[in-house]
């Protein structure tokens, strides 16, 4: 099975464009999975709250609605990144929906720099969504969180066989981390990240693209550049994530020694 992941430069502050392009990418993109970067809804360098409330959707949005009619008409999951409105709160949330499967949300858990002035916390912990359809599991996590190996390590325990990172990154070493994060839990890792530039005042912020899919050991199974929008595809075999021996004696998992580690 094929996995894909988009990059993209979305339109700061208008949702209804970046829908219509997250629509027609899904389109071009060969897999069943398709996954776009944090807050692709929307663009990402909010500081203002009352700005981004005014943008921010709730999860009956037809915004929403529009992507998941899109995917299952298409027979694909799409994964996506939205401002989630709840009340007063606003989370950085991604949602995955589409062909035969719930929605699975999750709300960002570690908020990077200046999100802190205009998201709340996540508070819905790390979810893997159960894609019966396609027997995958699908564990979720947003860019920063790749900072903090207990994400990963979280969404692998409870059965992810592919990790989906939408992201926003604006340094480089999350380049080294990532791989990382696949080989030391045996899972696949997809980081979807855009590209482009958003100002705010007399500070501007840069986007990395370098979208990738790494292999459960860690190589590299495909790769964007820097600065182009596309779509990066590459097959997978989940089941080879759900046995965490590496050779005849050790096992990833069950060589773990929880009582010895400080959480
Ligand atoms: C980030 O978490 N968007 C760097």
């Amino acid at each position: 099975m094929n996995v894909a992941v988009v990059q993209m430069e979305p339109a700061f502050g208008d949702l209804e464009a970046n829908c219509a392009r997250i629509c027609s990418l899904l389109a071009r993109a060969d897999a069943p999975v398709v996954i776009f970067p944090e807050l692709a809804l929307s663009g990402y360098f909010f500081t203002d709250r009352q700005q981004l409330h005014q943008l921010a959707l709730e999860r009956d949005a037809s915004l929403l609605q529009a992507i998941e009619d899109v995917a299952t008409k298409q027979g694909k999951i799409a994964i996506v990144g939205f401002p989630e409105k709840e009340g007063d709160n606003i989370y950085n949330a991604v949602v995955l929906l589409g062909y035969q499967t719930e929605r699975c949300y999750y709300r960002k858990v570690h908020l990077f720099y200046k999100e802190r002035f205009v998201f709340t916390e996540g508070n819905v912990g790390f979810p893997v969504a159960r894609v019966a359809s396609l027997d995958l599991h699908i564990g979720l996590m947003i860019c920063y969180d790749w900072r903090f190996p207990e994400a990963a390590r979280t969404l692998a325990l409870q059965g992810a066989d592919l990790i989906a990172c939408p992201s926003n990154l604006v340094t480089h070493i999350w380049r080294m981390a990532m791989p990382v994060r696949a080989l030391e839990n045996k899972v696949y890792v997809a980081v979807a990240n855009r590209i482009g530039t958003e100002s705010n005042g007399d500070e501007t912020l840069s986007f990395n693209g370098r979208s990738a899919i790494y292999g459960y050991n860690g190589s590299v199974l495909a790769e964007l550049p820097a600065d182009v929008e596309g779509i990066a595809v590459a097959p997978i075999e989940p089941d080879k994530t759900r046995s965490k021996s590496f050779n005849p004696i050790n096992d990833l998992f069950a060589d773990r020694r929880p009582w010895a580690y400080r959480l």
